[in-house]
């Protein structure tokens, strides 16, 4: 299972690959902004600087909508680093550039996936990754686990390669429950991949383990 920072902000993207279990990054305009991110230059800059902080795939998001504008987005995002995934849209035109993208073994993400149906749409254009949006179902009263479990079964029928990258993960029980059902990938905020550490018994027992063995040396 592949673990993917969702942000923007380069502090926390270092912590998490100092921790040593970070598998890649992904982004998107709103992320981008949020950090202050604007204007084409400094965001072209900031994925250089994302893929030079980290070892694996970084999704750089295109914000065309036609066809030949994803492509020409597309080719330029790739061609900043071997690291870049590029990240497309499920509409209409998106599927046609994950297809272009995917002969041209160019690796894509793509995003904004809400329906099996629409996953099976992105793995038949041969996207690398797809990109189920967990929580923001969960913000609607509609179970996101389960379209990730119900993607499984499809492409596990099929033996479709596509990887299932559960994004819009929120907390940390959203990764353990992604692992149980088989995602590929998860991508949530550090906080999300943090919380795996935590449990008050191994503070405890840390606790008593220190405190027995400085009394032996007392
Ligand atoms: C995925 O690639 C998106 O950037 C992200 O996971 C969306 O998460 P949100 O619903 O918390 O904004």
């Amino acid at each position: 299972m592949k673990f993917f920072i969702d942000t923007a902000n380069l502090d926390q993207i270092k912590e998490a690959q100092d921790l040593g279990v970070l598998d890649g990054v992904t982004t998107n305009p709103s992320l981008m902004a949020k950090e202050g991110i604007t204007g084409a230059a400094k965001i072209t800059q900031h994925y250089i600087d994302i893929c030079e902080a980290v070892d694996g795939d970084v999704s750089a998001e295109v914000i065309s909508t036609d066809f030949e504008g994803m492509v020409r987005e597309g080719e330029a995002l790739a061609a900043l680093h071997p690291q870049i995934v590029v990240k497309i849209p499920m509409i209409k035109d998106g599927i046609k550039a994950l297809k272009y993208f995917s002969d041209r073994g160019i690796k894509t993400n793509c995003t904004l996936v809400f329906s099996v149906g629409q996953a099976l749409l992105a793995a038949k254009a041969g996207a690398s990754y797809v990109s189920p949006f967990i929580g923001r179902l969960d913000d609607v009263s509609t179970d996101g686990l389960q379209l990730i479990e119900d993607i499984r079964l499809v492409y596990d029928n099929y033996g479709f390669e596509t990887e299932i990258l559960a994004a819009s993960v929120r907390h940390t029980m959203h990764v353990v429950d992604c692992a149980k059902i088989g995602a590929d990938v998860i991508t949530g905020p550090l906080s999300s991949i943090m919380g795996l550490l935590n449990h008050p018994l191994t503070d405890i027992g840390l606790a008593k383990f220190l405190e027995d063995y400085a009394k032996g040396n007392n």
